[in-house]
């Protein structure tokens, strides 16, 4: 007889669902073992800085080292762990496991601007100078495109900063980045510099930043919640992408409801034909008052299993619409009660999860074939 599993508790890792991962496509792009950018997309609201600090936690393995980036200048991530504000310094945020670590850095495009003119132009205390007269808003005003070189550019810094053994300092680098209305432009810095001097080093940079963003250094990964408006969003962006060439690594589909009935229950629940007995092992794992000699309590766990049963299949037509886009697909659960470390955490376990078994699997196909 099918049982109906317990509710879940909102916040014990342990708790939290990683089902197993379904890939669409034999080569998983962008989770290529030389993949050390990861930047985090996604409609609004939809957990882009949930998903990012928690693939940063599951990046950072024994002696690994990962940084975690904001760029909205929305102190997002530091409200996440609980930290004091982010600002221009790599502040460590988290250790995981033996000397795994987790750095965070809120880009400021002033500072990365001062910084670039030091590097490029020796500037000195003449920049502070600029600071002051606004300059620096100037220049970010009157060409737009500036501000996101500035950004995507520091980012890249990251990625290839070597320490003096030649190793990097960061095994990976995870980026909150823009939602997806504005990746496009965000990352295509090429183009949004085009129409300033055709030479010169911001140029140079924003090629050099291109060739790491369209190479297997880069994924960008999509966040999703099982919603109508952010699977559709997530295939326009994708498409968007794609077009760009940029690579795209894995869509995320954030916040699914745990399943309280087991698959068998689920179509029983949502025709309303759920037998007594399923529902009496429903009301006796939600330590509910009521018994299934109550027609009203069994009335009303039947039109809760009903709406539960209905949702779990509106969220299953998202997934395979998110299927459809050829790309891996993770799944994280909606933590019931909110979100806070242990939660957080939790989440990170089973994204780990999900990663290791699609490298298993991506590089069991490279042996076969
Ligand atoms: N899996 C989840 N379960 C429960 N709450 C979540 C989950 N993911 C995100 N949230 C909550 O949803 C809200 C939006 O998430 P956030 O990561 O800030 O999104 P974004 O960065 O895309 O705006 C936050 O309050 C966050 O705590
Ligand atoms: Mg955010």
């Amino acid at each position: 007889m099918p049982r109906v599993p317990q509710p879940i508790g909102s916040t014990a890792p342990a708790a939290v669902t990683g089902r197993a991962a379904t890939t669409g496509q034999a080569n998983v792009t962008g989770l290529h073992p030389r993949t050390r950018l990861h930047i985090v997309t996604g409609k609004g609201g939809t957990g882009k800085t949930t998903v990012a600090a928690a693939l940063a936690l599951a990046l950072a393995g024994p002696d690994r080292r990962v940084l975690l980036v904001e760029v909205e200048g929305r102190q997002g991530i530091a409200s996440l762990f609980g930290s004091p504000p982010l600002d221009y310094t790599e502040l460590l945020l988290a250790e995981s496991g033996p000397a795994g670590r987790v750095h965070a850095l809120a880009i400021d495009p002033e500072a990365a601007l001062l910084e670039y003119l030091e590097l490029f132009y020796k500037l000195g205390p003449a920049g502070r100078g600029l600071r002051k007269m606004g300059a620096i808003d100037f220049a970010t005003t009157i060409a737009p495109g500036i501000r996101d070189v500035l950004l995507t550019g520091k980012a890249y810094e990251a990625v290839r900063r070597r320490d003096r053994d030649r190793r990097h300092v960061y095994d990976a680098v995870v980026m909150d980045a823009p939602p997806t209305g504005r990746i496009g432009n965000f990352l295509n810095v090429n183009a949004e510099v085009e129409h300033l001097a055709r030479v010169g080093p911001i140029h140079s940079q924003a090629a050099s930043i291109m060739r790491v963003l369209r190479s297997p250094q880069t994924a960008v990964h999509l966040v999703a919640l099982p919603e109508e408006l952010p699977v559709q969003e997530t295939a326009d962006a994708v498409a968007a992408l794609r077009e760009i060439g940029l690579p795209i690594g894995a869509v995320v589909l954030n916040g699914i409801t745990v399943p309280r009935l087991g698959p068998a229950d689920v179509a029983a629940a949502a025709d309303g034909s759920l037998g007594v007995a399923e529902v009496r092992d429903a009301l006796a794992g939600a330590g509910a008052g009521g018994t299934a000699d109550d027609p009203a309590a069994v009335a009303s766990v039947r039109a809760l299993a009903n709406d539960h049963a209905r949702r779990l299949q509106t969220e299953a037509g998202h997934r395979d619409t998110l299927l459809a886009l050829g790309l891996p697909v993770a799944e994280l659960s909606r933590l019931a009660g909110g979100m806070d470390l242990a939660g957080l955490y939790g989440l990170a376990d089973s994204l780990g999860g999900q990663l290791q078994r699609w490298r298993a699997a991506a590089s069991s196909q490279v042996q076969a074939s």
